[in-house]
């Protein structure tokens, strides 16, 4: 299962990629809010600071609300990327939306489905032509639904029905959702800095450096 960073953040983004170990960016209209920066600026700087992953997810905004309007919001990110292949165009889960990602997948760009909350959603994203689908897990378990399930299902579907979209699965919020969402056959999980640096760490790792830190003071000290 590959890693995206979900943030529109620059210092957090920098930091995952440093590590060596994103192969995408999501961002939402959210995310980007919370920046207090333009959207397009944002998308910009992203697309510049992660050169080599596969996938920066810019999401159309939610002034567009028909399909035309969000091909001519997709139009213009693209312009942003100069039209390189890393930019995935979001489109919300609605008729609209998948119109667009119809649309969008002809001309040769990819796309990602968001708001994916059943397996119907993702057959129809899927069917829609859709590069990736967005399952959001986190948001279903707030609503006492079990999110990972969703994924094992849709993992299932794609499977048995030879679909090829890629299940990122989104609304990740902490290390047990990643392990379970790995195992399940999530192609991607889209997480936060934090989880990734949840996920890498263990009391023991901690309590074994400070062993070989405290072993190797003595040999040296004699
Ligand atoms: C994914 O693409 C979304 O940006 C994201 O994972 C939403 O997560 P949240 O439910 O924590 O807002």
């Amino acid at each position: 299962m590959k890693l995206f960073i979900d943030s529109a953040n620059v210092a957090d983004i920098k930091k995952a990629y440093k590590v060596g170990v994103l192969s995408g960016v999501t961002t939402n209209p959210s995310l980007v809010a919370k920046e207090g920066v333009k959207f397009e600026d944002r998308i910009e700087e992203i697309l510049k600071l992660v050169p080599k992953v596969e996938s920066v997810s810019a999401e159309v905004t939610p002034e567009a609300e028909t399909a035309e309007e969000m091909i001519a919001q997709a139009e213009e990110l693209i312009k942003i990327n100069n039209y390189d292949k890393n930019i995935t165009i979001k489109l919300p889960m609605t008729l609209d939306g998948l119109e667009a990602c119809r649309y969008l997948t002809d001309k040769g760009i990819k796309t990602n489905v968001t708001l994916i909350f059943t397996v119907n959603q993702a057959l129809l994203a899927a069917r829609a032509g859709a590069t990736y689908v967005s399952p959001f897990l986190g948001r279903l378990d707030d609503i006492s639904e079990d999110g990972v399930q969703l994924v094992v299902k849709i993992a299932e579907l794609f499977r048995v029905h030879n679909l090829d979209a890629q299940i990122i699965a989104a609304s990740v919020r902490h290390p047990d959702h990643v392990t379970r969402v790995a195992m399940a056959g999530a192609h991607i999980a889209t997480v936060p800095f934090s989880v990734i640096e949840q996920i890498s760490k263990h009391p023991l790792t901690d309590q074994g450096l400070e062993k070989f830190a405290a072993d190797w003071k003595k040999a040296v000290k004699g």
